[in-house]
């Protein structure tokens, strides 16, 4: 079986590329992680992607002049290594039309909400501002307009009295431990697809 060339992209800890990387471990697994990409020098997944033997691409953004010259030096990291599809996992930089729209279909990103709910940053302080009593996570397709693509996988939480970002945001990490690599699967299975704009489920 081919397995789909699969990139991560991150800015820090990584442990969703771990998890990631752990689940394209089984044989049967339809990705394999052949590249990992941070735009920060001390991201901590850039040791769980050595420690694994994935080779890895720091890609400063302050280098570049534009948001554009950023993604076209991503988008040629990821055509030298022939990926087919990428996962954002943490990565902390809002992509260019024109990257969206060349990559278009080919990259997820996850988010710690139940989107639409909370997208942006200090997502857990909004959940317990609002007073849900439910949280979780979203893998999306990746749109120009930010955590907002359409779902390829949700899966909930409860928010429990007395909860504080912390023990909320531990426990919505847990889960995307386990949302990500099935959602992943699914896109590499060709089980969901973007077309037109939606994600359309086989
Ligand atoms: C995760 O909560 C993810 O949903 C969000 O950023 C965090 C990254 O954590 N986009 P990690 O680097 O994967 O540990």
């Amino acid at each position: 079986m081919a397995r789909v060339r699969t990139a991560v992209l991150i800015s820090g800890r990584g442990s969703n590329l771990g998890s990631l990387i752990e689940a394209a471990h089984a044989p049967d697994y339809p990705a394999e992680i052949v590249l990992v990409i941070s735009n920060k020098p001390d991201a901590g997944g850039l040791a769980i992607a050595a420690r694994a033997e994935i080779p890895t691409k720091v890609i400063p953004h302050r280098q570049f002049a534009s948001r554009e010259d950023f993604d076209a030096a991503i988008d040629a990291a990821l055509r030298e290594a022939d990926v087919s599809l990428v996962c954002e996992a943490g990565f902390m930089r809002i992509h260019s039309e024109w990257f969206v729209k060349r990559w278009e279909g080919r990259v997820l990103n996850i988010h710690p909400s139940l989107l639409p709910a909370f997208p942006g940053i200090h997502v857990h302080e909004q959940a317990l501002a609002a007073g849900v009593k439910v949280s979780g996570c979203t893998v999306h397709f990746l749109t120009a307009e930010l955590d907002s693509g359409p779902i390829v996988a949700q899966a909930c939480v409860p928010v429990l009295p007395g909860d504080t970002t912390e023990t909320l945001g531990a426990r919505v990490l847990e889960l995307e431990h386990k949302v990500y690599p099935e959602a992943l699967g699914l896109v590499a299975n060709g089980k969901v697809e973007l077309q037109n704009a939606r994600a359309v489920f086989k």
